[in-house]
């Protein structure tokens, strides 16, 4: 642990990126101020409680524990940092970002800046953000200057929920500054809290690292999206194709067809690559574009191959029971926004299919006035004119669909036999 061990840092924001590094910050031995404009969340963590999948009640009262974790919704907290992080939404709006949150978090950090400390941006975001947004916003309202008076750098995160393996400690963390004191001060905060820092020549290229993979997911993921539906087309089974080519030990690695892409990061990210690209230079991203078409299109591809299904059966569409598993974006959790699934089950409805829909993870859902909610039992798998799968979760009754559904599309390619199709 370094000397800046002790210091007193704030998380902006308390979501899937903000509370694990306020979880590790604690853990390591900071002072942590969890800041969320979201009442109920701050609520949540005031009682032990965890509104993410990746981090438990337990985890939380731990931290509280220590006396060194505050969650707070009052900006009277944040006085007196050493390290500032902000980890808040980036979306898009009408297809541009939408910088209002960072905006929001830049001068509550500029309102309590003080000589000598620093601030990190996490939040992913285009190439310039930190030095050309940030920064003139943090001088505005603390009267302070960048490089002389505070140190100010970008450090993407790479959380990847659900992921056992390459969790936030062990998974190496790109970090930067605006100058070569600022990077020394981002990289020794990074240092104790994760295994690895990599040091990015400066903030620039440390939010385009981010993007570049982000984007390589996303233009990968529509390529096996398009090459699947074709090979299909073709006879060819696409998943044995990859397993042969994954047996290639360099210059190639497994991407795998799926419903849809979604979540914060590939729906969206890619965009503020190509939206930079075009306000700063004119030229267009030809790749996001085409990645977005086509990872867009897989909802619809996925109700267009449940219909062929039925018809097959001698079933219309209309009127038909579809049982569609799992809503979340991804297996083992609970985040649904930019699912495919909205595209799915709105697509299945407006044909006429009586939805029902399982899943474990995913409380509310803006669609539940309707579809119906179910519980998996034998009963509604066998009633099931089709079943769609589209989120995996580990903890799925796969047995029991397999043995009881007469029809089952399954999205993710987990189960195989007689009664059950692959995209
Ligand atoms: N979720 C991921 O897997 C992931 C992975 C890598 C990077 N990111 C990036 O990290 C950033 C945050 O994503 P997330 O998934 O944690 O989002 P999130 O919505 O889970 O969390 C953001 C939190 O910020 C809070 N917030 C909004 N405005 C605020 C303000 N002015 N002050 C304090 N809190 C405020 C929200 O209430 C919310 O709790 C985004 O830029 C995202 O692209 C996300």
């Amino acid at each position: 642990m370094t000397e800046t061990a002790k210091s007193r840092v704030v998380i902006i924001g308390q979501g899937y990126v903000g509370l694990p590094v306020s979880m590790r910050a604690v853990e390591v031995g900071y002072d942590v101020v969890g800041f969320d404009v979201d009442k109920r969340k701050i609520d949540g963590l005031k009682n032990g409680e965890s509104h993410i999948d990746d981090i438990t009640g337990p985890d939380v009262a731990e931290a509280l524990a220590t006396g060194r974790f505050l969650p707070t919704a009052s900006q009277a907290d944040l006085h007196g940092y050493d390290i500032a992080v902000i980890t808040v939404p980036t979306p898009l709006r009408d297809g541009a970002p939408d910088m209002s949150y960072i905006e929001a978090g830049a001068r509550l950090c500029g309102a309590h800046l003080r000589t000598g400390a620093t601030v990190i941006l996490e939040s992913t975001t285009y190439p310039g953000t930190t030095d050309g947004f940030v920064q003139p916003i943090l001088e505005e309202v603390s009267g302070l200057t960048a490089g002389r008076d505070f140190k100010l750098g970008f450090s993407p995160e790479r959380i990847d929920p659900g992921n056992e393996v390459w969790n936030f400690q062990r998974t190496p963390k790109v970090v930067s500054g605006i100058d070569a004191a600022s990077l020394e001060t981002v990289q020794a905060f990074y240092d104790d809290l994760v295994d690895v820092t990599v040091a990015t020549k400066g903030t620039r290229e440390a939010e385009l690292t981010k993007l570049l993979e982000n984007t390589f997911r996303h233009v990968n993921i529509a390529l096996v999206n398009e090459i699947a539906i074709n090979a299909r087309g073709l006879g060819i089974d696409f998943w044995d194709v990859i397993d042969a080519a994954k047996s290639k030990p360099f210059g190639f690695m497994p991407f795998y067809p799926g419903p849809g892409v979604g979540g914060h990061c590939l729906p969206i990210d890619p965009s503020y690559l190509s939206w930079q690209f075009e306000r700063e230079l004119g030229t267009v991203s030809r790749f996001v574009k085409i990645a977005n078409q086509i990872n867009d299109g897989m909802p619809a591809e996925v109700v267009r191959r449940v219909m062929l299904g039925l018809n097959e059966r001698s079933k219309p569409m209309n009127g038909s029971r579809v049982l569609v598993i799992g809503i979340a974006y991804k297996k083992n959790s609970n985040d649904a926004r930019e699912t495919p699934a909205t595209g799915i089950i709105e697509g299945l409805l407006k044909l006429g299919a009586d939805v029902r829909v399982h899943d474990s993870h995913v409380d509310g859902f803006f669609l539940d006035d309707q579809m119906t909610r179910v519980d998996l039992t034998a009963e509604e798998a066998k009633s099931a004119d089709a079943v769609v799968i589209v989120t995996d979760h580990d903890d799925t009754d796969f047995d029991l669909l397999t043995s009881n559904a007469p029809y089952i599309f399954d999205a993710r390619h987990r189960l195989d036999g007689a009664n059950i199709e692959h995209l």
